[in-house]
């Protein structure tokens, strides 16, 4: 991390903040990030907390999955994004393979990233089977959201991106894997893609919140890819998404202007020009 990185801890929301808010059934605001120029903004929104996910690898990489991400790049995002947003509660994904291996490699995995970016907090997909990772990083003063539901990690297990949850066998067991991850320590879930009165129970059985995305209307916060809320891709279109803006459009309107101005000698004016 460079020395010109403000590592310092937000001075806003932290992580109590996020059973409070359960407590007093106050919504939980999340957005994700992944870079400087959008952080700026992100500061200057009353919103909460901010996500550097792993869908960076779709949304900027341009992967067909979030399997090929690195630590690496989640550090780098993570720490840009810290710099625009200094006072955020910022928490950074754990990538496919950084907490498989061994609770050791773990550790020092997600040493990384809260020493190098100034993140707040880690994410990790996963109900049971991460149940001693979880419980070793929170011994360690890390604090873990969970992740439960559609866990994009695993799309080769589920065989695509489809609502988690439906099956009998599939219900129980997310019910059961919210209560492990709460006892494991999280302070916080991701519900991903999962039926509405699934969410519900879920959030109405645990004392920690749940951050929703495509999980219907029960959750105790909402989380949206940044660039899905700012409709960036205009080939992207689920269900669960609303597009707050339509920036493809602006965008490319914007471009095919300049362009033209370009051919046209309209651009550059007078006024752009030193003398
Ligand atoms: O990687 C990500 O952006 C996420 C959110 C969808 C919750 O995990």
């Amino acid at each position: 991390m460079s020395s010109s990185t403000n590592t310092t801890a937000a001075r806003g929301f932290t992580v109590n903040d996020f059973r409070k808010y359960k407590a007093s059934a106050t919504p939980i605001s999340m957005i994700t990030c992944y870079d400087h120029a959008f952080a700026k903004i992100i500061e200057k929104s009353p919103i909460d907390t901010v996500l550097v996910g792993d869908s960076l690898g779709n949304v900027i990489a341009g992967y067909s999955s979030t399997l090929p991400v690195t630590l690496d790049q989640i550090i780098y995002h993570t720490e840009i994004v810290r710099r625009g947003a200094p006072s955020k509660f910022l928490i950074a994904d754990m990538p496919f393979m950084s907490y498989h291996v061994s609770i050791e490699d773990t550790m020092r995995n997600a040493g990384r990233v809260m020493k190098e970016t100034g993140a707040q907090a880690v994410k990790l997909e996963g109900g049971r089977d991460f149940s001693k990772t979880i419980e070793s990083l929170v011994k360690a003063s890390i604090p873990v959201m969970g992740h439960l539901g559609l866990t994009p990690q695993s799309v080769h297990r589920f065989g695509g991106y489809g609502v988690q949850g439906r099956e009998a066998h599939e219900h129980r067991r997310i019910l059961e894997d919210a209560k492990i991850l709460e006892e494991s320590g999280v302070f916080t879930m991701v519900l991903e893609k999962i039926p509405e009165s699934l969410a519900r129970e879920v959030s109405e059985s645990i004392s920690v919140p749940t951050i929703g995305i495509g999980a219907g209307r029960g959750c105790d916060g909402q989380v949206l890819v940044l660039n899905d809320m700012l409709g960036m891709d205009e080939s992207f279109n689920p269900k669960f998404v609303k597009k707050y803006a339509n920036l493809f459009e602006i965008s490319l309107k914007a471009i095919e202007e300049f362009h033209r101005e370009i051919r046209e000698r309209n651009f550059p004016e007078e006024k752009h020009a030193y003398s």
